[in-house]
């Protein structure tokens, strides 16, 4: 698959027997996604063949060969998210539909039997899923985890027969991608084949029957999970030693910098936040973590000022910032890099990152800052001419952080950094968010990854519920017994 001069995929062959459940993994940019857009027929590959049940689909509609029964989600979540989760689950099933304008207008018997039967389906899988409780809210109000699950069921209402599922974990908490990992499992009982791309190694090396490697769009290697986990031409392209980032010593406590105290927050009558207290002192970082829809985006996001504080104080070096417009905040030099990937996906790469330098003076320091974010993701730099739509999903995320740290803030608030990041890519950016910090940076981060967020940081917060029900330094959490059965993993 070739896109203007890059070729995205070089002659993949792949073959996956029925039944099976198979991982596709490799580095960011490596061709998963577009492996799967050849095969749901978004792009139709410059050479090569797609077969399905002997049937060839190479050059078939995205509509005809959905119908065919090869269902999928998307990386970047592709949700109606003014629509309720039960409608986002009654719209995959609309390929399975027969009526057409008129019956829909007229609704003969037939017609009506058929909603039925697809309403009774669509509650069948949020059954499945443990979405039911929340069927009547609008998907845009689901935490990130449940957004996924979401995208799973509307996939499932197509009823296919080879799911294809992208980053189905992605920005879930262990706790969460496990029961995942239970879902996909009997999926599998329930007889679909599944292709599994997924960036935790947990999950990947223990619900596939077979792996695929890709690198640089070509197939590097294929095995049973503990042959590929052995292979050394795997761990040098993609999973890296599991090397843990390791705290420097103990800084010097600054200056209070940012002090939140019995903040308030939601969206309409949602009430996200109930009641969170925490402080970050000037030079440290310190992280907050707790389960999905536990709080930690909307805490960060009223200290931005993008979710009104509906209650509470908000201080940042001694003024306080509560009701505060965005932009103001930005200029104090507070700056937020977004939970899933929020580019401008019309602008270049190189335009988002002009984006991020509203703070830098003067045409040499905008250079010199650019310079950096290469040097610090060279990814970016051979792509800088790319829309950032285009981007892989790996690669929209160091786009994200390249973009804070063109700002430079005083205080940078990172949420998930590591979300859809390769292993390797995984450890280089803890080494990043430590260089940053040593250059001067105060850091708030939220991540699903406690055990790493811990390791980098002096102190930590958990967060359950909407209130922060445990406060320490990060030694003193990474201790916890409470915290080390629900964050650590045991
Ligand atoms: N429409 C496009 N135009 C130009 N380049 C593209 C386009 N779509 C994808 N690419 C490039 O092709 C390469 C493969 O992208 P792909 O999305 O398949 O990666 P991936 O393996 O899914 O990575 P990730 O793990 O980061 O999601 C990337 O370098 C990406 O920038
Ligand atoms: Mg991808």
């Amino acid at each position: 698959m070739h896109f203007g001069g890059l070729a995205a995929l070089r002659e993949v062959g792949l073959s996956v027997p029925e039944g099976e459940i198979r991982g596709l993994i490799g580095p960011n940019g490596s061709g998963k996604t577009t492996t799967f857009n050849v095969l749901t027929g978004v792009y139709r590959p410059t050479s090569g063949r797609v077969r399905f049940q002997g049937r060839d689909l190479t050059g078939l509609a995205p509509h005809e060969i959905a119908a065919l029964g090869v269902a999928r989600t998307f990386q970047n979540i592709q949700l109606f998210g003014d629509m309720t989760v039960l409608g986002n689950v009654k719209v995959g099933a609309h390929c399975r539909h027969r009526a057409e304008l008129g019956g829909a207008l007229l609704r003969p018997r037939w017609v009506r039997e058929e909603e039925r039967r697809i309403g009774e389906r669509a509650e069948e899988i949020l059954g499945f899923l443990g979405l039911s409780a929340r069927r009547d809210e609008l998907a845009r109000n689901l935490p990130y985890g449940q957004q996924r699950l979401l995208e799973v069921g509307r996939a499932l209402a197509t009823e296919g027969r080879l799911l294809l599922l992208d980053e189905p974990t992605a920005g879930m908490s262990p706790t969460e991608s496990r029961e995942t990992m239970a879902l996909i499992e009997k999926l599998r009982e329930r007889g679909l084949t599944i292709i599994l791309v997924e960036h935790d190694m947990k999950v990947v090396m223990g619900v596939c029957n077979r792996i695929t490697v890709l690198d640089h769009g070509e197939v590097i290697a294929e095995g049973p999970p503990a042959e590929i986990q052995r292979d050394t031409t795997v761990i040098e392209a993609y999973l890296g030693t599991e090397r843990r980032p390791t705290r420097r010593g103990k800084r010097a406590a600054g200056p209070r910098l940012l002090e939140v105290g019995d903040l308030v927050a939601g969206y309409g009558s949602i009430r996200a936040v109930r009641g969170a207290s925490l402080r970050v002192d000037e030079g440290e970082i310190a992280t907050l973590i707790g389960a999905n829809g536990a709080g930690k985006t909307t805490t960060l996001k009223a200290i931005s000022g993008l979710v009104p504080a509906q209650e509470g104080t908000i201080a940042f070096a001694g003024q306080p910032m509560a009701g505060m417009p965005p932009a103001a905040i930005v200029s104090r030099g507070i700056v937020q890099v977004p939970e899933g990937r929020r580019i401008f996906a019309e602008l270049s790469v190189e335009e988002n990152l002009k984006v991020g330098s509203y703070l830098i003076r003067g045409r040499d320091g905008l250079a010199r800052r650019m310079a950096e974010v290469f040097d610090r993701f060279p990814r970016l730099q051979e792509r800088r001419h790319q829309l950032a739509g285009t981007l892989s999903g790996g690669e929209q995320q160091m786009l994200a952080i390249g973009r804070g740290l063109m700002a430079r803030p005083r205080l940078l608030m990172m949420d998930e950094p590591s979300m859809g990041l390769a292993p390797l890519l995984v450890e280089a950016i803890f080494d990043i968010i430590e260089q940053i910090n040593a250059a001067g940076t105060t850091i708030l981060l939220v991540e699903q990854s406690a055990r790493m967020a811990l390791a980098v940081a002096d102190r930590g917060y958990v967060m359950e519920g909407g209130r922060v029900v445990l406060a320490g330094s990060a030694t003193e959490l990474q201790e916890n017994a409470e915290v080390k059965r629900a964050y650590l993993g045991g």
